[in-house]
Parts: C-alpha cells; structure tokens; sequence
C-alpha cells in the first residue's frame, strides 16, 4: 500500500498510434506537412471523444491554413525588404502634420487595389520612412505583397538591367508586388540615364500598381536630381495624377529625442 504523502505512478496515457505509411505518404505529396504532423493525435482524440467526421476534417484542414497563412505572411515580410519594423500604432499623428483624414484613408489600404500612389514629401526626420515602412507592414499583415527600396538600391537594379538588356524583367519583376515603396527619392542626383529608368519604372507602374515614394524634396525642386526636365515632369505627372500628397513638416522627430535624451524640454 502507498504510504500517506506518496503519488501513485501514473498511468502510461496509451500511445498513439502513427499514421498509415500510405496516408503519410499521400499528405507528403500534397504538401500537407500540418496535418500529417498532427492527425495522428487528432483521429486518436477524435476516436477518444467521439467527433463527427466533419470535426476531425475541419481541426485539420484549419491547422493546415492556419499554418500556411503564417508562412505566407513570414514569406512576404522577408520579401518585402524593410529596413527597420515600424508600426502604425506607435506613429503619432497628432505629433505629424499628417491630416488624421489622410491617415485614415492610409491605413485603410484601399488605395493599394485602386493602384493609387502615395507621396510624403517633407524634411528630415518627420516620419515620412516611420509611415512608409509601417504602411507596408500593415499591408503585408493584410495579404499584399510588398517590396520596399531606397531610391538608390531602386537605381542600381535597374542600372544593372541596362548592362545586360532586362530592364524590361527587373520592372516586371518589381510590379509582381502590389505595392513599391521607394524611400529617399533625390538623396543622390540622377544622371540622363538613371532620370530615364526611373521614368521608365513609374511609367510601368501607373494605373496598375501602387507607389508609395519619400522624398525631402518638394515636387517643385525635383530638377535638382533629376536633371532631364521633360522626363523629370512626365515622371511626376503620372506619379501625382491619382495620388495621396502628404507634406510633413515641423521639427525632425530625431532632434526632438535629442534634446530630451540631453535633458531640455521639448517645446
Ligand atoms: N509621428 C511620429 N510618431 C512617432 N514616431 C515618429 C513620428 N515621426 C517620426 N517618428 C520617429 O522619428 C524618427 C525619424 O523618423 P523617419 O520616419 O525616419 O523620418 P524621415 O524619413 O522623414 O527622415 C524615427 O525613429 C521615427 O520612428
Ligand atoms: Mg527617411
């Protein structure tokens, strides 16, 4: 008899037992790496508990989804190439001169499916990157396929397709995402050439997939990098003819922390 105080050993749970060689064989084939991972456990507590088929089909089938949702989205984010993560949520907009109508209108995303542009022109460090960035990840959460590059890596790849004739297939293979995010357009002025292939990729891009472009130059003063004038104001008519503009202007968030990181009030 056990003494007071001690546990009885537990009973072994009976083991479960592996799936069918033909059955694992057949899901390896599918693909279907969830439910073959899991329906070993799920048909023994189906059996246990007495589901209906229908429950042992649907617990699978929404492992399976849930699973390759997940990838899906891991895939996307990877692809994306986001320089940092930013959220929506930790953007202050009413610390931004942006109009909380447009922030809306934004962070709906409806503007993605229309092939509408976004455009944040403003100084430095008024979270033109911060929305940017945290726009595409939102949309990535919601399915889209993003991509994201300065307007120098942007440049270069397709400088690149020049040397060996596939321009043409870099842009296709840019507007295979539904969303383009270009960061720091004018940081590097553009020689005839790269004006020509930045011209080249929005015109690919109009009225069929959305753009969304930073720049701390306002439209007016665009010469200044792209010296060719015709393609310079080609190139912005089509960016700006269905366009979100956002001007964000006051004080470089990244000077505000600063100072208070050196002990002086913010104003
Ligand atoms: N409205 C905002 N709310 C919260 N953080 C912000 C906001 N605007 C800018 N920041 C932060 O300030 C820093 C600089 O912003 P960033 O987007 O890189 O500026 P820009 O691209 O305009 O130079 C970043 O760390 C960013 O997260
Ligand atoms: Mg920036």
């Amino acid at each position: 008899m056990p003494r007071a105080g001690t546990v009885a050993p537990p009973t072994p749970l009976p083991a479960v037992p592996a799936l069918p060689a033909d059955l694992a064989d057949g899901l390896r084939r599918l693909k279907l790496g969830t439910i073959r991972r899991l329906a070993p456990e799920v048909l023994h507590t189906a059996k246990v508990q007495r589901w209906t088929p229908e429950e042992v089909l649907r617990t699978l089938i929404e492992a399976e989804c849930a699973s390759r949702d997940e990838s899906n989205l891991r895939t996307r984010l990877r692809g994306a190439g986001f320089p940092v993560t930013k959220s929506l949520e930790e953007f202050k907009v009413t610390a931004s001169s942006v109009p909380q109508a447009t922030f809306d209108y934004l962070t709906s995303l409806e503007w993605i499916p229309k092939a509408e542009n976004l455009c944040l022109v403003g100084p430095a460090g008024t979270g033109k990157s911060h929305l940017l960035v945290a726009l595409g990840h939102a949309a990535v959460a919601a399915g889209h396929k993003v991509r994201y590059l300065t307007a120098a890596e942007l440049v270069e790849q397709l400088y690149r397709g020049v040397a060996d004739n596939s321009v043409g297939r870099v842009i296709d293979t840019l507007l295979r995402h539904e969303l383009v995010l270009i960061d720091e357009i004018g940081f590097a002025p553009l020689d005839d050439t790269g004006t020509q292939l930045l011209f080249r990729f929005v015109a690919a891009a109009y009225e069929r997939r959305a753009l969304g472009i930073a720049s701390h130059w306002p439209f007016e003063q665009w010469g200044r990098f792209l010296p060719e004038h015709v393609t310079a104001t080609s190139l912005l008519d089509r960016l700006l003819h269905h366009a979100t503009v956002v001007v964000t202007e006051g004080e470089s968030f990244r000077m505000r922390e600063a100072r208070t990181r050196t002990g002086r009030r913010t104003p």
